[in-house]
């Protein structure tokens, strides 16, 4: 029977909303979820997995040109950027087929279209109105568009991309001009860099990679120079035209030429235009506000993921689904953000959890800072001819007890959830020592690093 009534209905089927469809059906919850433009949301359509298929392609691009200095001769290499991008095309649509049949295993309604909150237990789609006994909007984030002179119409005649249209793009552009040395920015900036095109990042602070460890941005910073990215930090960007950016730099403006430039200054959760208004939902600087079960200030009415703006990461917004539908089904849960792992998936890799040195002695916690290279890991030293990479360690002198964990190296992408799992449990450092970790592995930097 077809029925416009269910337990819950989602608005948003990216991370968040699906992951929160997933469980909420398997506790035999009847679920509707509502999307207006592809199952998968930004992260596997736009965001994070296409973006990592075109790292991987730029990464064995990277090692076969250096693969003479690991022992091998290969003749002369070329990328395909076609290719790489039919390859990521192919990805998605496994992604995203993958989330449309786990859909439909749990019975879940799939409805196309914008949702609009109507009621504090109804949404509609176009003419159809649907009810729910709660609410749950996981309505996601979009890239910020600033007001600079020439931005909007560069959107409009394509030289002005976001992190959606760059990763489609089917010529690799000679010049490539990247506004934010954030995550995005990075990202992009190491595959542009790696398949050829001149790469220039204009960053308005004295650092890249935002929050990151001061240290690290600086080693990160370091390694991309080397590889011929050119930064111009402290540098504000005034004019976008089809063929160059203006920035001023120390009080004078300067020309980047440009072919395309990619626009990567943050994201802003979409709140926007599905009726929060309506019944009061409660928002602070354009993020719905939350407590930590994920509700709003209105009953039944909750929200997870980059819409409310807490901590814009996928894996954050699963956990958050979760919690929000535990809550939903009576079970006590509650969100903790201290133990959130994050990853920049440059060449070297960039992990992080916790505290940094300067988060920790800003909230005037007692601590010691641990820092010793990525090389006294073996099998770091056997993979890596660079070499500069660090592990820094953050301990809480009082509980001897972790607070956070820093890594610049490979494979720091697959270390870092080890460390999050310390701090979350809050294993003490004599603990932590006590556990046999595999060797060679370049995980081991945490119990060495421990050691002093
Ligand atoms: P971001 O917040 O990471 O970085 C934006 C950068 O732009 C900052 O360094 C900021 O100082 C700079 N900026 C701001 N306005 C500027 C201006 N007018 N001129 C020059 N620089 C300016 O934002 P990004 O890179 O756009 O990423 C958006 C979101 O997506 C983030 O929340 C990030 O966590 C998430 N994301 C996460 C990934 C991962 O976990 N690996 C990958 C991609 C995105």
């Amino acid at each position: 029977m077809i029925t416009n009534t269910f337990d819950l209905i989602i608005l948003g089927g990216g991370p968040a909303g699906y992951l929160a469809a997933e469980r909420a059906s398997g506790a035999g919850l009847n679920v509707l979820i509502v999307e207006q433009r592809f199952l998968g949301g930004v992260c596997l359509n736009e965001g994070c997995l296409p973006s990592k298929a075109l790292l991987h392609s730029a990464k064995v691009f990277d090692y076969a040109n250096h693969s003479e200095q690991y022992g091998v001769k290969v003749g002369s290499v070329t990328i395909d950027h076609n290719a790489v991008v039919e390859r990521k095309n192919k990805i998605v649509k496994t992604l995203v087929a993958g989330i449309k049949s786990k859909m439909r295993q749990n019975k879940v309604t799939v409805v196309e279209g914008t949702g609009i909150i109507t009621g504090n237990n109804s949404v509609k789609v176009g003419d159809i109105e649907y009810t729910g006994k709660r609410l749950l909007i996981c309505t996601g984030s979009h890239p910020v568009v600033p007001p600079i002179k020439g931005v909007a119409e560069c959107i409009t005649n394509g030289t002005v991309l976001t992190n959606r249209e760059i990763l489609d793009i089917r010529e690799i552009p000679k010049k490539l001009v990247v506004i934010g040395g954030g995550v995005i920015g990075l990202e992009m900036a190491s595959y542009f860099n790696s398949v050829g095109s001149s790469v220039t990042v204009i960053e308005m602070l004295p650092h890249i990679a935002g929050q990151t460890d001061k240290e690290i941005s600086t080693i990160l910073l370091k390694n991309y120079t080397d590889k011929g990215v050119t930064f111009k930090m402290n540098c504000k960007v005034t004019e976008v035209t089809e063929n160059s950016v203006a920035y001023e730099s120390e009080g004078k403006t300067e020309i980047q030429p440009a072919d395309k430039v990619l626009l990567s200054i943050g994201r802003r959760p979409s709140t926007e235009g599905i009726g929060l208004e309506t019944i009061g939902v409660y928002c602070e600087k354009g993020a719905i506000i939350t407590d930590d079960t994920m509700l709003t200030n209105i009953p039944n009415v909750y929200a997870a993921g980059d819409v409310n703006g807490k901590s814009m990461l996928a894996h954050t917004a699963y956990r958050e689904a979760e919690v929000a539908v535990n809550n939903m089904l009576g079970k006590k849960d509650f969100m903790r953000y201290n133990a959130v792992p994050s990853v920049i998936y440059t060449t070297p890799e960039v992990g992080a959890v916790g505290e940094t040195e300067e988060s920790a002695k800003q909230k005037g916690l007692d601590v010691e800072v641990i820092t010793k290279p990525m090389m006294y890991s073996g099998r770091y030293v056997a993979e890596n001819t660079r070499g500069d990479g660090i592990c820094k360690i953050v301990v809480d002198k009082k509980q001897n007890s972790i607070l956070g964990v820093h890594l610049i190296g490979n494979y720091a992408s697959e270390i870092i959830y080890g460390a999050a799992l310390m701090i979350e449990t809050q294993m003490t450092v004599d603990y932590i020592k006590e556990l046999v970790f595999p060797h060679p592995t370049v995980c081991e930097i945490i119990r060495e690093t421990l050691f002093k």
